[in-house]
């Protein structure tokens, strides 16, 4: 049985507790991270802990522990639950309160958990190696995908419907462009140029899409930050996604259509490959 961390206490995950009155269970009030755990470490801890401060700031909330505390707490759970491949979920509410649409008082204590998920073999998936089919939905989200809320439910009916289709995944398009997976930042690749939707409130800025870009430019790649509607990607030459539990991870199938020659593009392979031993390198 796994420990698990809320508000506080390290606990038998059994005995954890939160409130029926949390504003997390009753109206999606509340922000998330997963940071992902190789060789026993934490991914760009620092990145997930600066998108956390500015999810809680965006909506009025703060950290109710310090980043030295936060990292404390991550590193605990990972050796008592003796995590080696993975990640750390961490969840912060705005707290228990009669149920209202008004935000309750700010002294009212904050809900922090926290928990582990132990995934053997999550740097070698078989997923990156075949290469992952998606299927094209409309983005029904709300406006404001750039805050990391625990609002999942459409990105989950997404995925639903992308595996009744026999898909991988779901890509989200607004107004003929892609935005983003259901759960992760999406690519394609066009002779030597790499593209991606730009930054703004249309999608989460990504932790590992700022790592790959990153290195990408490092490595000399070319990159555009710009929209790109489906046309172009069912056209492109290569596809890809990215997230902290799937690292870079290529797309083979758009709608049914093969991307390029329906198999892994190099890019993707080698993009993945630098991100893997970058992450490994700096993991902490
Ligand atoms: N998902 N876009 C969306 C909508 C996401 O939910 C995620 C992450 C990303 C990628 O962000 P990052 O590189 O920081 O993981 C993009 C996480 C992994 C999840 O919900 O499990």
């Amino acid at each position: 049985m796994r420990t698990v961390y809320v508000n506080g206490d390290y606990l038998p995950e059994d005995q954890a507790q939160v409130s029926i009155f949390d504003r997390g269970f009753l109206m999606a009030d509340a922000v998330y991270e997963v940071t992902s755990v190789l060789d026993g470490k934490l991914l760009d801890f620092d990145g997930h802990c600066a998108r956390l401060e500015r999810s809680l700031g965006e909506l009025g909330m703060t950290m109710p522990v310090t980043r030295d505390e936060l990292l404390d707490i991550h590193r605990r759970l990972v050796a008592e639950n003796a995590v080696e491949e993975g990640g750390v979920y961490l969840q912060i509410t705005r707290g228990a309160a009669d149920r209202d649409f008004v935000f309750p008082a700010d002294d009212t204590p904050q809900t922090m958990v926290l928990f582990t998920q132990s995934k053997p073999g999550l740097a070698d998936s078989p997923l990156a190696a075949r290469g992952m089919s998606v299927v094209t939905l409309p983005d029904l989200r709300w406006g404001r995908r750039d805050i990391k809320t625990v609002q999942l439910l459409y990105p989950s009916m997404a995925k639903m419907e992308a595996k009744a289709k026999g898909a991988d995944d779901a890509w989200m398009v607004e107004d003929g462009h892609v935005t983003e997976g259901s759960s992760n930042n999406a690519y394609i690749v066009t002779g030597d140029t790499i593209v991606t939707r730009h930054l703004g409130t249309e999608i989460l800025h990504g932790i590992t899409r700022a790592a790959v870009l990153r290195l990408a430019r490092e490595a000399q790649m070319k990159v555009e930050e710009r929209p790109f509607s489906v046309e172009e990607a069912a056209e492109a030459d290569e596809a890809f996604v990215t997230s902290a539990s799937t690292f870079v991870t290529p797309v083979v199938a758009i709608d049914g259509r093969k991307v390029g020659t329906g198999e892994p593009g190099p890019t993707a392979k080698r993009l993945r490959e630098i991100y893997l031993d970058e992450s490994r390198r700096t993991a902490i």
